[in-house]
């Protein structure tokens, strides 16, 4: 749930908004005048901003700049109607996150708001060296071996320069971690990080997107749009796989890079932007080369301050650490005491190949914690767990289906007495847990919501030695 605060002097635009975001269980505020919502702003802490342009009073243009003073990281979206979207443009080369001229496509409208949301989170969300000193809302950055401390080393030599960073690294060895580490360890942590997946983009949208255009550049720009580099001046831009970036795009890169400048499309004066870029890939840049994908001089020019992410594979040492990072973040969201690993299970996980590296690790214990839902993890549950796609675990599946295949790699492995048991009391403690989870402990509320009597409820919880986590939040 975030907290979001909508601006706007007429009340049913305020009531419609508020239907609709508290529907996607989002927390709303709202102010009909831009005084009031700065008056809001440090006491409430809204993780976005939705604003109207004109407004009487002070507009939402002057509000901006006054936001922007005081925390140049929060999201802002701009509503606009057609006479005012100039002043919405002109809001987007000051750093605001999007804007949208009314009347609102919602479906659009709520993309964009997640999108907003997410990328102020991972903005926010802290990466630390250390788990010790990790808040609960963070990543760490495990691995204490040699590769790692050169590259924690590497870091901090980085961080507080403007050297744009090239991150390379096998898919899942944490690049993107990296990157929002170097960011955050910046002098610029104060200003936005804007995220853009390269990959995620099509070809050729994506110049119009890094770099914007004039009205009229081409069939259907029907107004100017601000680019990524421009929106970010004064920040950071992640460019996540740069690899997949055409080579005509590439040479707009370059061009920022040397000497801070660029056109928009079809513009006839170029711009001048301070940007720091941060650029990942996964590709294999010296073969993308010699396929004549990826320009020589725009590698040389990234290729200076280089930051290799070594696979797992080479640095193994870090498993154990790694796994029991993982075990003990999934058991406190699946609240269940953290398990021990069988001495099979670590064997395991110190020989397997782990082509998807760090990722691949994460998903394994997660599916198998859950399998497992508490047990002790055996070299059995992360077989199972390994046997699975990678990414299997986070597809949206039909319910049945999911348990059906669980079902099956279960009977796969498991056999003879108590069998059918243990998997029935591995689905019974998920329900009991999740319940509880859903109705933050109340037991009236959990029973309720099975159709179970509490006393049942709480000679489950005995059983699964659930008692302790939620007692401390009893009715
Ligand atoms: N050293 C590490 N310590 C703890 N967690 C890590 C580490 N490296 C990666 N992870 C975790 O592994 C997952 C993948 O990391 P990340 O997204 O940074 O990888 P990536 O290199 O960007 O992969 P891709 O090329 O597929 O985008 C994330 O959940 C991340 O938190
Ligand atoms: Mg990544």
């Amino acid at each position: 749930m975030s907290k979001i605060l909508v601006v706007d002097d007429e009340a049913g635009v305020l009531a419609s908004f508020e239907k609709m975001l508290s529907g996607q269980g989002h927390q709303v505020l709202t102010a009909r005048r831009a005084d009031l919502a700065l008056e809001l702003l440090p006491t409430e802490q809204p993780d976005l901003l939705i604003m109207d342009i004109r407004m009487p009073g002070m507009d939402g243009l002057e509000a901006f700049r006054r936001i922007r003073a005081g925390n140049a990281r929060l999201p802002v979206i701009f509503m606009t109607g057609y006479s005012t979207t100039e002043y919405a443009i002109e809001a987007m080369k000051l750093g605001a996150f999007d804007y949208q001229v009314k009347p609102f496509e919602p479906e659009e409208l709520l993309r964009i708001i997640d999108r907003a949301l997410e990328g102020y989170r991972l903005m926010q969300r802290q990466v630390a060296f250390d788990p010790a000193t990790l808040p609960d809302a963070g990543d760490a950055l495990i691995g204490q071996g040699p590769l790692m401390q050169e590259v924690y080393k590497q870091i901090g030599r980085v961080a507080q320069t403007d050297a744009a960073v090239l991150i390379r690294g096998e898919t899942g060895t944490g690049k993107e971690l990296v990157a929002r580490a170097i960011y955050q360890h910046s002098r610029r942590s104060g200003a936005p990080l804007l995220m853009l997946n390269c990959a995620a983009i099509p070809e050729t949208l994506l110049e119009s997107e890094l770099f914007g255009h004039e009205k009229g550049a081409y069939t259907g720009a029907i107004a100017r749009r601000i680019g990524r580099f421009e929106q970010a001046s004064g920040g950071t831009l992640f460019l996540d796989e740069i690899g997949d970036i055409s080579p005509a795009t590439q040479a707009k890169i370059l061009r920022v890079l040397q000497d801070q400048h660029f056109d928009r499309l079809g513009g006839q004066e170029p711009i001048r932007v301070d940007v720091r870029l941060l650029a990942a890939t996964n590709r294999n840049l010296e073969q993308a080369i010699a396929a004549g994908q990826f320009r020589e001089d725009l590698y040389y020019r990234l290729k200076v301050v280089t930051i290799a992410l070594p696979p797992l594979r080479e640095r193994r040492e870090d498993i154990p650490k790694l796994a029991e990072y993982f075990v003990e973040r999934f058991a406190r969201q699946l609240k269940v005491d953290p398990p021990s690993l069988a001495d099979q299970a670590m064997a395991l996980l110190l020989s397997h190949p782990w082509p998807g590296n760090v990722r691949e690790l994460e998903h394994c214990l997660h599916r198998a914690l859950i399998a497992t839902g508490g047990y002790p993890i055996q070299a059995d549950d992360l077989r199972q767990a390994l046997g699975q796609s990678p990414t299997a675990a986070d597809q949206p599946g039909s319910a049945p289906e999911d348990l059906l295949v669980q079902v099956r790699d279960y009977l796969k492995s498991h056999s003879g007495p108590s069998t059918h048991e243990r998997f029935l009391e591995q689905v019974d403690k998920l329900l009991v847990a999740e319940a509880l989870r859903q109705t933050g402990g109340n037991q009236t509320q959990a029973a309720r919501l099975l159709g179970l009597t509490r006393p049942t409820l709480q000679a489950k919880m005995n059983k699964y030695g659930l008692r302790r986590e939620v007692s401390l939040r009893e009715e």
